[in-house]
Formats: structure tokens, C-alpha cells, sequence
């Protein structure tokens, strides 16, 4: 059913995040109307998506219905990959793959991020350590290819989307919530990178100072926010949602996002 290679030129949208999170789920409920049984993924699957026509592309605000370039606006690539951890070079591969990349759709499961759940009060849940261990290498790769990038325009804004998924459940945690544990724990994640990096003597220069190279967001010592970010043309914003349950999964802030992007 699915094309192996698709027109280079439609917009793509990336599709990452950890094991389980729900991103073939979102992928089949985006194409057909309604969420199939899905298998842990193994490799990237891409697929053409139309916008459903109440969703208007931002860029066809001011195009009439019948305008055909309305129609061609508003179709799409989205690329699932493979959640797991021994599978993320898939996804590490399309980031830098030449093609029209609109977007990166981060998708977390909110139900499984609240920090007692691991039950050490103190501790933080594996569930969350996992989702912003990830999201760190992820922004940490957005933000080398643009301070690597030498030409003075750079690559334009890479918007991504933490789409705070199974709000369905009665333990999600609602998207505001979800963005401040991200936040909170990609600080932590940052701090035990960098101080794995200190104790091997790796990233640091000849004087023993930090490299700024690996560090993400901010260059001092404090919090890490998404709004970090946007000094590197990476803007975030944190949106919920499901894809289970309702009638078609409750995404209406995801697809406008993704009509924003086009
Ligand atoms: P990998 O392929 O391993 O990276 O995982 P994935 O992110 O593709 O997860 P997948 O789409 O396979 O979904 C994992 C499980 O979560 C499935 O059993 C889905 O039915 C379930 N799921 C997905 N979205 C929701 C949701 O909004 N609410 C609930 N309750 N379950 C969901
Ligand atoms: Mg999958």
C-alpha cells in the first residue's frame, strides 16, 4: 500500500518519539479518518496525507476553493519512525535528508510522565527521562546544523511540535504540564551530559573549559525552556491531544499546527 520513495517536492513532516508513544497510531488516524492496530515500527514509513478542508493551509487564507494550487497546498508527507532506542538512527537520518522538511512532530505519551509514578519520591520516572533524553538529542542536533551551517542565511525555522498525546486518559498530564516536566527534566539531562563530558575529559578545550558545542539552549548554568531554542530558528510549542477514543482522536491542535507550517 505504501510507496517506498514519494515526490521529494510535498512538505514533509517528521514524526519522532519515544517507544509506544503513539506516532503509527497518529499516522493511520491522519490517513484513513480512524486509528488502525498497530506493531512497534522497525523502519520509517512515509505516507501523503490531504488536510481535511476545514483545516485551511495558513498559505491559502486568502485563495479561493477552487484555486488549484489551494488543493496542492494543503497535501503533505508525514514520516513515522521507529521509537525505540536501537532504531533512532532512522530518525537522525531524515533530519538530514535533503527534502522539503516543514516540521518536526514530537510526539510523548502524557500518561506516562508524571514524576511518581517510578514511586522513589525524588526520583523522576523513567517514562519522562526517556521522552526528554530524546527531545535533548534531537533540539541538540537542530541547533548544531544551524550553528554549523556557514552560509549567513542558515536553514530556515525548523518549527517543532510536542504533541502531548492520550489525553484520554485520566492520567495525562494536561500540555502545560507536559512542556514544564520536559523542561525541567532536558535541564537535568543536560547537566548529567555535560558532567559525563567533564569527567572523560571529552568537550572540553585546552584551557579544561566547557565546549559550548554540546550544550543546549542557553550557554549558562541555568534552566533550560523551549524559548532557548528560538535563537537557533527552532520554535517549539507544547499541544494536546488524542488519538484514541472520540470519534477520530481529539487532534484538531495538531492539524493546526501542521496548517500554520504549510
Ligand atoms: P514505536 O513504533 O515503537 O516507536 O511506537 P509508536 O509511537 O508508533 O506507538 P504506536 O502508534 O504503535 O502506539 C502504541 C500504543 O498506544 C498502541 O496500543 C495505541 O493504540 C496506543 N495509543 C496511541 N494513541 C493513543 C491515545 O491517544 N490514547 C490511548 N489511550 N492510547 C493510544
Ligand atoms: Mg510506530
Amino acid at each position: 500500500i505504501y510507496r517506498k520513495t514519494a515526490p521529494t517536492s510535498l512538505p514533509a513532516f517528521l514524526l519522532i518519539g519515544p517507544s509506544g508513544a503513539g506516532k503509527t497510531a497518529l499516522l493511520t488516524l491522519l490517513e484513513r479518518g480512524n486509528p488502525s492496530p498497530t506493531h512497534t515500527s522497525q523502519a520509517p514509513l512515509s505516507v501523503e496525507i490531504t488536510l481535511p478542508s476545514d483545516t485551511a493551509a495558513a498559505s491559502n487564507k486568502y485563495r479561493s476553493a477552487s484555486d488549484p494550487t489551494a488543493q496542492k497546498n494543503s497535501r503533505f508527507l508525514l514520516i513515522d519512525t521507529p521509537g525505540h532506542g536501537k532504531l533512532r538512527h532512522f530518525a537522525s537520518a531524515q533530519l538530514v535528508a535533503p527534502q522539503n522538511l516543514k516540521g518536526i512532530i514530537y510526539l510523548v505519551d502524557a500518561a506516562n510522565l508524571s514524576s511518581d509514578s517510578a514511586g522513589v519520591s525524588g526520583s523522576s520516572s523513567s517514562g519522562l527521562t526517556e521522552a526528554a533524553e530524546y527531545l535533548h538529542d534531537i533540539l541538540l542536533a537542530l541547533q548544531k546544523r544551524y550553528t554549523n551551517t556557514k552560509t549567513s542565511k542558515g536553514p530556515g525555522e525548523t518549527p517543532v511540535l510536542i504533541a502531548a498525546n492520550k489525553m484520554d486518559l485520566f492520567t495525562a498530564l494536561p500540555a502545560p504540564l507536559v512542556k514544564a516536566a520536559l523542561e525541567a527534566e532536558i535541564t537535568r539531562v543536560r547537566d548529567t551530559r555535560a558532567k559525563g563530558l567533564l569527567d572523560s575529559g571529552i568537550g572540553m578545550d585546552e584551557d579544561g573549559d566547557r565546549e559550548e558545542r554540546d550544550w543546549l539552549g542557553d550557554g549558562g548554568e541555568g534552566k533550560f525552556t523551549f524559548k532557548q531554542m528560538e535563537e537557533v530558528n527552532v520554535v517549539v510549542e507544547v499541544k494536546g491531544g488524542n488519538v484514541v477514543g472520540g470519534q477520530g482522536g481529539e487532534v484538531g491542535e495538531w492539524w493546526e499546527w501542521i496548517s500554520r507550517q504549510l
